[in-house]
This record gives structure tokens, C-alpha cells and sequence, in this order.
């Protein structure tokens, strides 16, 4: 069974072996390009078996519907006590109560199990991590962000970073917060446990005036998606951190600032006016510290978080880690923005199972590469070290570090393919599958710098995609892969173009904007929208943000889950035995969960059973 190849690969590496044949760029129409989504069309049509539940409806409603039999619970909302006597929420908290709660906009989380006495798996008790990727102003302040002040902005900056709690579960099935375990903790924009690691690490890109070693940094912010490795340690993913640096209005921007979108003037924050450290003109490397992977151990409540420079800086979304038949540890990553890359992180260090010390500093050196896409189904890997690949001082790259450090100007200078905006990225559990969503890009096909190509195959794409790859030899080291479109949103009720989507999406399982993305144990696909949820013009029939669940060997996808209005679904994880899944409700806009006691609508986390105590999806 091992090295039997599976259907998709085939169909894969048979794009691998015809890349002379076409050559990349041939000019062809959008809907040619769309030919290459013919492999599903056919697999549609037979059934798939991994999934128990009905397909249901879209949504409307302030609120989160589920497939018959099927429960949730909230288990932990923004402003709830995290920390050992750390106040109730109230609209009217202030910086101090901040700090001891559950932050802002849930986004990426993982489960890390506890143990038993006699060291066994523990499934009833669990040390969550969930990410507070930014805040909402206006239901942050009782003020609405009319009346900032030190305290306000500090409020705003406790609200950020990662929140890791105890959790357990009672003999009914309900899980709940473990309020004052000593295993909680707050990270967040002003946290002094971060260092800097790896090759970038004390350089002179590093160092500021409070920091002159380079190397301790204080805090993490806009932290997306997440990742997990297989040692126990979470991977938290700075993603826009550009919008808290300012500088007054005139000030010069570089272009290595020009390229993470770092702009004078007020910004999205305005944090820069408070704190001199956001304020680039002061502190031009400060913002250097941010946009990174960062790698935290829940289990130990003293460890510092590390900043893992070896994987680039980019505005990471998420990362997906998996181990190469050769040990190597591969982390695959989105970089989010329109036309930004996919990379690939490939460690020096091969995993030791059992080894944690060891395996932790595995994400410390590597090799950085990022993806072209050519149109034939093939695809390349592009090594981004300096003297390769045109990488060298003549060209404008001083060093390695200036290539960790700016990896988006690497990639674009090496030819990558920019891309439609890639969001999460996953790895099937056992098949050589790697997934990416490709959220939206209303510039694809209009702007010169983001021209038509078979991956990013639809002017104004408002709906997006998801591209599927296979690496050559199920070798994640190889440089050669295979691709295809896993999926093309549309909605077929409106189009018979293009924009209808690919052969499985249909009047009643139609999405836009792909982003959360996550496979179980068994394989089925998980997939989340942040996308248009006002349900007209070209979204009419999409309804709220949702979750669907695709088979990844049928094409097959059914909508699971929609949620409360203005919200987007992102953040996933399971329980061990499966029977619980955990699923983040960022920004709802209206009253969920309970705006009529809480006077706010509040990010929440929540809890999903099945009523029999079934697998989830199954
Ligand atoms: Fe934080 Fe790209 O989503
Ligand atoms: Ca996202
Ligand atoms: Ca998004
Ligand atoms: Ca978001």
C-alpha cells in the first residue's frame, strides 16, 4: 500500500511528465485553463463514503446551524477569564483586565493532549492554543474607538497573540475552560518571552535601540493561521503585521518597507503615536521582528517563544509541517496578499522520533524555497539562497539574511508565480497531498503584475480556488511537483462560464473565498470561508460564512456548518478520539453568541458534537 500510487497522483505526475510538452505562458484563454479541473468532473460522478451527514443549506440567520444530529457549545469567547484572577468580561475592561483574558478574533488553534498519572493519552484533558489574530475597535471600546487613549491602545495590544488554557471534558461530553490552571498563559504585543532564532537572529536587521542583542522581541501580532508539529509545540503565524507601523505623514518608505505594505501616516492602528517602537521612522527594524513563524511549547509554562527566521518573512497565513520519508521536517507555507507566493521550508535536521529537544530545533535551519506554477500541471521549487538562482550582492541581495528577512523581493526577483492570494495550506495525513486555498483576487487579469495563468485561471476572481499538489516521488524534497485544481468556486445558479466553478460545485453546496483549510485523521477535507456573505449579485445563493467538508479522491464537497452574520468560520482542531471538533467564529458583526447579556457581539470558539457521540463527519 505504501508505494502504490494513488488515483490523484497519477493524474498528477502524468502533469510532471508532459511539462516539456507545453510550453509555460502559452497564451490560452481563461476557460482553457479551466480544462484542467476535467480530472474531477469524471470523479464526481462516483459516490463518496467518508462522509455520514447531509449537505445543508445556506444561511441568513445570526447564527450557527449543523447537519441533523449534530450539537455545539461556545466554549470560550473574546474577554473571558483566562488567567488566575483575571476579571469577567465587561464592555467597560480596561488594558489591566485585558491582559488576563481570552483575546480578540479567534483565528488558528490546536489541541495538545495531557496525560494520565501512568503516562498514557489523556482524552479528556487538553492544552488548547488559539491565535487572537487583530480586534474589533468598535466593539472593543465602550467608547467604539471614538475616544483612544493609552490605556485603549494597550487594551488593543493585550487583545492580540495566542492564548493557551487548559481545557477538560465531563462525563456528558462538554468541555470547558480550566480557569485557573497553571498551564495558562497570555502572549500577546507586549510579551517579553520571545527570542529571535535562526540564521537571521542578531543581525544587524534585527537590532533596535531597546534591543541592541538583535534577538528578544517583545511580542507577536496579527497571528493567523497556525500550525502543529509532531514534537508538541504550536506554530503561530504573524501575518499583516505591517498595519501597526506608522510614521508621520513625508516620511521616506524603502522598498523592502514598500514591499510588506508599511506605509507613513496614520495606519490602520495608529499605535505608533503611543509607543515609539511602531513608529518606523524612529525605529525602522522594529517591524523587521514581525512576520514570522513562531514556534511555542504549551507544555512547558516558562519557555520563551521562538521566532523561527529560517522560514522566511512574508505575511504568513498558516503552515503546514509534515515529515519526508527522509526525516526532514517540510513546512509549507501561504504568504497572504494579492499576488504574493507559496514557500517551502526543508530542515537540515532529520526528526528523531521521541527526541523532543532534539526535534525542537529542527525549524532552526533549512532551506527556504517558493513555487511556480506552470501551466502544463507541473511545477517547480525555487531555492531561495543567496549566490542561486540570481540571488547574489550585484543583484541586490547582500546576504542570506536579507533574504529571510525580505523573501516576498527574493521570490518576486526568482520568478515565482504570483498567486491569488494563498491563505492555509495543508497536508493530507498519509497521501502526498498538499493543499493551498487561494482566497480571491479581484486584481487577477486586470493589472499587468497579475496576469492570467492555468493556476490563477480568472480575471477578477471573486470567488477562488484551491490547488492541489503532489511532490515528485513522494519525495516532499523534491524540487519537481505535480498540480492541479482541487476545486474552482463559482456559483453555477448565475454562470455557465467560468465563474460557474468547477464540475463539483453546485446550486447547493456554492462558496466563495476558500481560507480555512484543515484534513482530520481519516482524510476529509475541511474547508472555510471568509468571503462575501451578503448573499447578493454574484454571491446571491452563498449565504454567511461556512465549512464545507471535501473528499479529496472523489472531488466531492457538502456544506457542514454556516455561521452568524458578518462572521468568517477559521480555526479548527479535534479532540484525539475525534468526537469533538473545535471551530472558530471570528468578528460576528450582529448579536451571537449573546449581545443581548454581553451588550457585544464576541469572537468565540466553539465546540461541536454529535448528538449519538459519533466521529465528526463520519
Ligand atoms: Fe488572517 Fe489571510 O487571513
Ligand atoms: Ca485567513
Ligand atoms: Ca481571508
Ligand atoms: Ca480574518
Amino acid at each position: 500500500m505504501e508505494n502504490q500510487k494513488l488515483g490523484f497522483e497519477q493524474v498528477l505526475e502524468k502533469a510532471l511528465s508532459r511539462r516539456s510538452l507545453i510550453k509555460a505562458g502559452t497564451a490560452v484563454g481563461a476557460t482553457g485553463f479551466l480544462g484542467g479541473v476535467s480530472t474531477l468532473a469524471s470523479a464526481v460522478s462516483q459516490a463518496t463514503t467518508m462522509m455520514g451527514f447531509k449537505n445543508i443549506p445556506i444561511s441568513t440567520d445570526d447564527t450557527v446551524t449543523l447537519p441533523e444530529g449534530y450539537n455545539y457549545e461556545v466554549l470560550v469567547s473574546w474577554g473571558d477569564p483566562i488567567l488566575k484572577g483575571a476579571s469577567k468580561f465587561s464592555v467597560n475592561n480596561n488594558a489591566e483586565d485585558q491582559m488576563g483574558q481570552f483575546g480578540d478574533n479567534t483565528d488558528g488553534m490546536s489541541l495538545f493532549h495531557l496525560q494520565t498519572k501512568d503516562g498514557a493519552l489523556d482524552e479528556k484533558r487538553a492544552l488548547m492554543a488559539v491565535n487572537s489574530e487583530y480586534i474589533n475597535r468598535k466593539f472593543m471600546h465602550a467608547h467604539k474607538g471614538e475616544a483612544m487613549d493609552a490605556d485603549a491602545i494597550h487594551k488593543e495590544i493585550y487583545a492580540h497573540g495566542v492564548n493557551i488554557f487548559e481545557v477538560k471534558q465531563n462525563g456528558k461530553g462538554k468541555w470547558s475552560v480550566v480557569k485557573n490552571s497553571d498551564y495558562n498563559r497570555r502572549f500577546h504585543g507586549h510579551a517579553a518571552e520571545f527570542v529571535m532564532t535562526g540564521p537571521a537572529a542578531g543581525t544587524d536587521y534585527m537590532r533596535t535601540k531597546a534591543d541592541p542583542s538583535g534577538t528578544q522581541v517583545k511580542g507577536t501580532l496579527n497571528n493567523c493561521g497556525n500550525g502543529e508539529t509532531p514534537w508538541g509545540t504550536y506554530l503561530t503565524c504573524e501575518e499583516n503585521f505591517h498595519g501597526y507601523f506608522g510614521a508621520p505623514e513625508g516620511t521616506e518608505v524603502t522598498k523592502e518597507q514598500k514591499a510588506y505594505g508599511i506605509k507613513a501616516a496614520v495606519g490602520r492602528y495608529g499605535w505608533w503615536q503611543e509607543e515609539e517602537r511602531f513608529d518606523f521612522s524612529k525605529e525602522p527594524n522594529e517591524a523587521h521582528r514581525f512576520g514570522w513563524v513562531v514556534e511555542i511549547d504549551p507544555y512547558d509554562p516558562e519557555s520563551k517563544a521562538m521566532k523561527r527566521t529560517a522560514l522566511g518573512r512574508i505575511k504568513h497565513e498558516n503552515t503546514a509541517l509534515t515529515i519526508n520519508t527522509d526525516g526532514r521536517a517540510i513546512v509549507y507555507m501561504g504568504d497572504d496578499e494579492r499576488g504574493e507566493f507559496i514557500y517551502k521550508f526543508v530542515s537540515d535536521k532529520k526528526y528523531i522520533e521521541g527526541d523532543r529537544k532534539h526535534n525542537m530545533t529542527l525549524l532552526e535551519d533549512g532551506t527556504l524555497y517558493v513555487a511556480k506554477f506552470h501551466d502544463d500541471g507541473s511545477g517547480d521549487w525555487i531555492e531561495l539562497t543567496h549566490g542561486k538562482n540570481g540571488l547574489t550582492k550585484e543583484n541586490g541581495f547582500e546576504d542570506q539574511n536579507y533574504i529571510l528577512v525580505f523573501s516576498r523581493i527574493a521570490a518576486r526577483f526568482v520568478g515565482a508565480t504570483t498567486m491569488d492570494r494563498p491563505e492555509w495550506v495543508a497536508c493530507h495525513p498519509s497521501a502526498p497531498m498538499v493543499l493551498c486555498t487561494l482566497t480571491n483576487n479581484k486584481h487577477r487579469g486586470v493589472k499587468d503584475s497579475h496576469p492570467l495563468n492555468a493556476v490563477n485561471p480568472r480575471a477578477k476572481n471573486n470567488f477562488g480556488q484551491i490547488v492541489r499538489w503532489t511532490p515528485e516521488n513522494r519525495d516532499h524534497t523534491s524540487t519537481k511537483f505535480g498540480w492541479d485544481l482541487y476545486v474552482v468556486a463559482g456559483n453555477p445558479a448565475l454562470f455557465d462560464d467560468e465563474y460557474a466553478g468547477s464540475a463539483n460545485i453546485n446550486k447547493d453546496n456554492m462558496f466563495n473565498s476558500p481560507d480555512g483549510l484543515a484534513f482530520d485523521k481519516d482524510g476529509r477535507l475541511w474547508i472555510q470561508t471568509d468571503g462575501n456573505y451578503k448573499n447578493e449579485g454574484e454571491f446571491e445563493g452563498m449565504g454567511n460564512n461556512q465549512m464545507l467538508v471535501g473528499d479529496p479522491s472523489t472531488g466531492h464537497i457538502r456544506r457542514f456548518m454556516t455561521g452568524p452574520n458578518g462572521c468568517e468560520i477559521t480555526g479548527i482542531c479535534f479532540a484525539e478520539d475525534q468526537r469533538t471538533m473545535f471551530i472558530g467564529v471570528q468578528h460576528p458583526t450582529k448579536a451571537w453568541p449573546n449581545a443581548e447579556k454581553d451588550g457585544v457581539p464576541r469572537s468565540s470558539v466553539i465546540a461541536i458534537r454529535r448528538d449519538d457521540g459519533g466521529i465528526i463527519g463520519a
